[in-house]
């Protein structure tokens, strides 16, 4: 089956939401779901950059979402995530252009994004479109 048919969109949040959610929580674990997942917390990040959250869509139903934003120096992606059956498609590439596209326009000239050390298939997805690993360390932290 092509990709013809699939529309990429802006989500809308609440509206979306659930079936977001529903796509991430299968989408095995690549994709790690904590506090920034919840609701409150994606409606406040679609204040900042609504145009930059992207869903791919096939007769109503949500088969892929990349979380995109930009902080007026660096890009970043978060979520990128298709649904099992909707894979291998060229939905992801679908996405990731037009986010790319998207953060171009925005005057971003370089992004991030994280990939877990054991996961092969995004690592390699995201290689062969030009992202190259780079030798640092990323650190967080809870800001309470
Ligand atoms: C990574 C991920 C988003 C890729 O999504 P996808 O829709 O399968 O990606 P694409 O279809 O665009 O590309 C995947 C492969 O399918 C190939 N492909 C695309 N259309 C195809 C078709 N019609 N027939 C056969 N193969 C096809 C692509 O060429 C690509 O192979 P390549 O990387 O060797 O070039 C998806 O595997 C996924 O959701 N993984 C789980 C979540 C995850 O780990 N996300 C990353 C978080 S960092």
């Amino acid at each position: 089956m092509g990709n013809s048919q699939i529309i990429i969109r802006e989500a809308q949040i609440p509206d979306d939401f659930q079936n977001i959610i529903c796509l991430w929580k299968s989408a095995g674990p690549g994709i790690h779901l904590g506090d920034s997942d919840s609701q409150a917390e994606i409606e406040k990040k679609q204040l900042r950059d609504p145009d930059l959250f992207l869903i791919a869509e096939n007769e109503g139903q949500i088969v892929g979402t990349v979380l995109g934003g930009f902080d007026g120096r660096r890009g970043i992606v978060y979520h990128l995530a298709v649904s099992d059956p909707s894979r291998k498609q060229g939905i992801g590439e679908r996405l990731m252009t037009e986010l790319e596209e998207r953060l171009h326009l925005k005057g971003c000239i370089r992004s991030y994004l994280l990939v877990t050390q054991d996961n092969q298939d995004a690592l390699d997805f995201y290689l062969k479109r030009g992202w190259n690993k780079l030798d640092l360390v990323v650190m967080g932290k809870d800001i309470e």
